[in-house]
Parts: structure tokens; sequence; C-alpha cells
């Protein structure tokens, strides 16, 4: 810290008015899709057993997100822009450049950002990796489901078939979640496993949804629209105050601050982000909506498109546990999991019609009671570590009186019991499952994804069929 930072400390100490935001003894923690699983999903008991009277567990399907993970290539060029940044930031404290003193950020918050530097590991060899706290998680929760279910999660590897993608990040996870059920017994194992991307995550290669969602620009027109608004550009003008710049900062190094400060509570859930200390509870539940208003309008409700995509999980879902409730003898595997990402997630959650609001999230309702209560946050509902679980009971009549079908299916999600309507606590009926979701499943068709051609091969085939009859006349 240089001698002039402790002078102007020295100076700031007198202004009363200062607050410190780094030391907020209940900061905002819910950062949309980089969040931690432990702020989501703090008031899960750990180990929770789910024991349903009278029924035994007999097959296991879940759809698990990666753990918290490192910038990608596109995004470590920015980030390092912090670098700089960070200068101006103390330059600002030194010459005492605040217009509004109410605004100025606190001293021990600057020596905290004096102290940052950009990690040089982070490069492009790590670049989209998990992260050792990713990793750590993955193997704990892996772990914990196993000791859940101790007769389902077995020691036997067979007893399992895991699908997931060939790629850097997913080959991690895979390692880290055997870790947890085989502890160093992993290595040794030649697991069943499938890796097929088309399947697990059939969006990124769906040319009729890459061109009417994600590359359509109009998706973002909402999100765009709230960031147009009072509401959140007087956000940027309020950070800017606060650093010193008597003008309104640009967005994106706004942005760049808020991406740091939550990789690194995502990194380390237990210590102060230098970045965090820019921003009010306020500031971060802006954030969260802007990137709300993305999930919702690309995977979400808004578009019609992505319950087409998300059934594909679904499909893979009901054609498992039916294989399980059909037969009389023990199916393999007893245990199928899809290592995917939060894209997939919340499009199977649209799917079954889950955490649907009354109304839709807009670029103008931010401050409606439909906005502020929103169930579908992609901070709780998506964040690193996300996990969607079915698991299949068997039971046996007489067992528990509440309970109609022999064949029962819990739905948790990040552990929790999901609501759904005619179920107990996340426990359905087969029947009703299969009644609800059986359809869904099995109309699952990906053909749509090459939808403009096929439009246009029927065309040819009426064309050809039409002059084919003329000369048959
Ligand atoms: C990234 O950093 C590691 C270790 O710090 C180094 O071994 C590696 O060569 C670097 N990769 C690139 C692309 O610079
Ligand atoms: C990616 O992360 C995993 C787990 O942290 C690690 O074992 C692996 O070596 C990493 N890959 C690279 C290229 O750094
Ligand atoms: C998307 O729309 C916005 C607002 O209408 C416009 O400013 C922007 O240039 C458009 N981007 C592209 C790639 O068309
Ligand atoms: C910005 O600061 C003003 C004045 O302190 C405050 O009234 C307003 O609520 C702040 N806005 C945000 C988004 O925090």
């Amino acid at each position: 810290m240089g001698w002039w930072l402790y002078l102007t400390l020295v100076v700031a100490a007198a202004h009363a008015q200062e607050t410190c935001l780094s030391v907020n003894e209940n900061p905002y923690l819910l950062f949309g899709s980089k969040t931690a699983y432990l702020f989501a999903n703090n008031n899960v008991p750990v180990n929770r057993i789910h024991d349903v009277p009278g029924c035994q567990p007999i097959a296991f399907w879940l759809a698990y997100r990666h753990g918290a993970s490192n910038p990608t290539e596109s995004e470590i060029p920015e980030l390092k822009k912090l670098s700089d940044f960070k200068n101006n930031i103390l330059n600002n404290y030194r010459s005492g450049n605040f217009r509004n003193t109410n605004q100025r950020i606190c001293a021990s918050d600057v020596n905290l950002i004096s102290q940052w530097e950009w990690n040089s590991r982070i490069n492009s060899t790590f670049a989209g990796n998990l992260t050792s706290e990713g990793y750590m998680t993955t193997q704990q929760q892996a772990q914990s489901w196993k000791q859940r279910y101790p007769g389902l999660l077995t020691d036997n590897p067979h007893d399992y078939l895991i699908k997931y993608v060939d790629d850097e990040i997913s080959g991690s996870t895979f390692r880290a979640f055997t870790e947890g059920i085989f502890r160093t017994q992993a290595e040794n194992y030649d697991f069943p496993k499938e890796m097929n991307e088309k399947k697990l995550k059939p969006y990124k290669s769906c040319e009729k949804w890459k061109n009417e969602v994600e590359d359509n620009n109009d998706t973002l027109t909402q999100k765009r629209i709230f960031q147009s608004k009072q509401e959140f550009r007087e956000m940027i003008t309020n950070v800017s105050l606060r650093l010193g710049f008597n003008y309104d900062i640009h967005p994106t190094l706004v942005y760049n601050m808020y991406q740091m400060c939550r990789y690194n509570k995502a990194w380390d859930i237990s210590s102060v982000s230098p970045w965090c200390s820019v921003f009010t509870r306020e500031d971060l539940k802006r954030y969260e909506y802007a990137e709300d208003l993305e999930t919702f309008y690309k995977y979400g409700y808004a578009s019609d498109l992505s319950p087409k995509v998300g059934c594909s999980m679904l499909n893979d879902m009901v054609a498992f546990l039916t294989k399980h409730a059909e037969h009389e003898q023990p199916q393999q595997p007893k245990a199928q999991i899809q290592l995917t990402d939060s894209e997939m997630l919340l499009m199977l959650l649209r799917t079954m019609g889950t955490n649907q609001d009354p109304a839709p999230l807009t670029g103008d309702n931010y401050h409606t009671n439909t906005a502020q209560n929103r169930k579908w946050s992609t901070s709780l509902l998506a964040p690193y570590n996300a996990n969607f679980a079915a698991v299949l009971y068997k039971c046996t009549s007489n067992g528990n009186f509440q309970i109609k079908d022999r064949y029962q299916v819990l739905f948790l999600h990040n552990e929790k019991p999901v609501v759904l309507e005619g179920c107990r606590v996340g426990l359905c009926d087969w029947s009703l499952v299969i009644q609800r979701f059986g359809e869904l499943a099995n109309k699952c068709d990906l053909q749509f994804c090459n939808g403009a051609k096929s439009v246009q091969s029927w065309g040819i085939v009426a064309l050809v069929t039409l002059v084919l009859l003329k000369v048959a006349l």
C-alpha cells in the first residue's frame, strides 16, 4: 500500500458517512448461473435421507451440472482489463475524486482492491475447466448421494451408466463424480459410459433453435430494455460514483467487476472478494435479474422451442424409469447419471412445467411482485453443481396407506422435493408420472431441429408428386 493511500486512509477516517461493503455480515450471494451451490441451497440438511415408508428405492436417474469453472477463453481478456482499471480506482481515491461523499468507497474496500492481482495461472490452458473447489464439491455430492441410497448406489461399477460429453470440464466432472462414489478405486474401474453430445446437449447442434433463439437478436430484447431503464442505469451511476468517477463508466467494465466478484465467490466461498465490495445488494440483484431475463427467453417459458429441446432429457429419464417399473426382475444399470449443463437443466424444468411464474418476466416489470418473487431464478434453479434427480421406489401393498401405485417416483431438484401438482412433497404415483410426462417424453423428436430443411424437402416431394400425377394423368 503506497504512502498516499495511508494518508488518504487517515483523511478518509474523518468521513463518518463511509460504508464498507466488504464487511457486510449478510452479503448478497446469488449470482445467477455462477452461484456457488451452497449459497443457493444453504438450508438443505447434509445427508438428508428421503425415506419412504413401505418402499424401496430401485432406480436412480440424475442430471448434474458441473461445479465452479474457470473463465472461458473469451472472458479472460475482459477480466484482465481489471488490472489497469484498478489503478484508475486507486488514482481516484488518491486525488479525492468524489462528487458525492455519501457514495464513496470506504478505505478498507479500496485497500482490498489495491491488493488484488490477476491470477496469471488462469490462462487459456485452464480456460473453462473445473476449479479445485468445483472438483471437491462434485466429489462430496456424489459421496453424499451414495450415503443416502446405499442399497442403490453400490460399489459395483456395473450398476451405473454415466453419460457425458467429450470436453475438459465434463471429463473432470466425470472423474470427480466417480471418485466421490468409489474413492481411490475409481481409477481401476472401467465404467459403463456413453459420450454423446447430440443427446446430452442437443441445443448445441440444433440449427432451428440456434437460428430462432440463440442467434436471434430479439431473444435479448427484454434484457436490453431492462439495461436501458433507470433502475439499471442508476446502478451503473452509483458504482461509478462509489469508485470516484465523475461520469458513468462503461457498462462492460462494471460487468467485468461483477464477473470477477462472482467467480471469486464461486472459487472460494469463504473469502471476501475485493470486486464484490464494489456492489450493494441492490446492484447485485439487478445483474441477477438481467441474467434471468436472458435465461427466461433462451431456455425458459418465453420460448416455445425450449420444451422441444428439453424433452430429450425427459425422454431419457422416462425411458430409464419405465424400464425399471415395467420389469419384475431388477434391471441394469440401476443408476443413470447425465453430466450436463445449466442450459439443459433449465430446459428440463421448462419441459416439466416447474417454476413457472404467473406472468412473463420483462424488461420493465423489475419492481413488480412477479419479478421480485420470481420462481424463474437462475441462481436457485441452476447454480454450480445443480442437480435434478428422479428416484423410483417399489412399494409393498399395504406398506404405506398414503400410496396408491406400487411404483412411486421422488423428484428432487437440488436435493429438495419438487412441487408438482397431484404429488405429495415430490413423491408421485407412477401412473401420474406417465400421465403427465409420458407423452411429452415419447413424442420428443429432435428432427424439428432441421425443420427449415424438411419443410423444403416436403415442398419438393409435393412438387414431384404433382408432376408425377400430371404425367400419370
Ligand atoms: C498457463 O500457465 C501454466 C502454469 O502457470 C503454464 O504451464 C502454461 O504454459 C500456460 N499456458 C499458456 C497458454 O500460456
Ligand atoms: C482440469 O481440471 C481438472 C480438475 O481440477 C484437472 O485434473 C485437470 O488437469 C485440468 N486440466 C487442465 C488442462 O489443466
Ligand atoms: C440487435 O438489436 C439491437 C437493438 O435493436 C441493435 O442495437 C443491435 O445492433 C442489433 N444487433 C445485431 C447483431 O443485429
Ligand atoms: C443509487 O443511489 C441512490 C442515492 O444513494 C439511491 O437512492 C438508489 O437507490 C441507488 N440505486 C441503486 C440501484 O442502488
